[in-house]
């Protein structure tokens, strides 16, 4: 990841996140969520993310903590989870990462705060995706997803 990069994806000093109601802003994160316009490779965070989908163990724990994806990829010990969404804004999306004063990015971290309440990891356990992560080294998720069709742990 080149420097650049990873400077977007961590908070800015004087970083005032963007203030809402949070029910507006549920609903346009879940928006942006299912939206393959916030990327350039026709994914949609929804595309990778379908029903708890790739999210690790990691997901459960309270913000900020390690992520794998974060560390091997941008060499963060830790992340918090608006930090998180850049993540996967620049990396497994191949978008640039959103204002961090921006509408957009508050959405998505109400939208995915909604869904880490909701996320239980062991009922996960029997989906063979969850071990590792197939996205770190190369993408092989960038043209679709091979842990969508069938995730046992997936239906809530
Ligand atoms: C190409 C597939 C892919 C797409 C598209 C994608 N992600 Fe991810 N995302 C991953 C993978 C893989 C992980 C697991 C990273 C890890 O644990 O090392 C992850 C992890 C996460 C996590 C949880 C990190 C944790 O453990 O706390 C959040 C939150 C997240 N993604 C949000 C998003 C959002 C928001 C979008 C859309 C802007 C998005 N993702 C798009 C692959 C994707």
């Amino acid at each position: 990841m080149n420097p650049g990069a990873i400077k977007s994806v961590k908070r800015p000093a004087d970083y005032k996140p963007y203030q809402g109601s949070a029910a507006g802003l549920q609903a346009y994160g879940e928006k942006l969520y299912k939206d393959p316009k916030l990327s350039t490779n026709g994914l949609s965070c929804e595309t990778c993310h379908q029903g708890g989908n790739l999210f690790q163990a990691s997901f459960a724990k309270p913000f900020p903590h390690e992520v794998d994806m974060a560390k091997n990829q941008f060499g963060m010990s830790q992340v918090f989870l608006d930090e998180m969404v850049q993540i996967c804004m620049v990396a497994p999306m191949a978008a640039k990462a959103l204002d961090w004063q921006s509408k957009e990015l508050a959405a998505l971290v109400v939208y995915t705060a909604s869904l880490q309440t909701d996320f239980k990891p062991n009922a996960r356990s029997a989906n063979p995706c969850a071990a590792k992560n197939p996205c770190a080294a190369k993408n092989p998720c960038a043209a679709k997803n091979p842990c969508a069709a069938k995730n046992p742990g997936a239906a809530k």
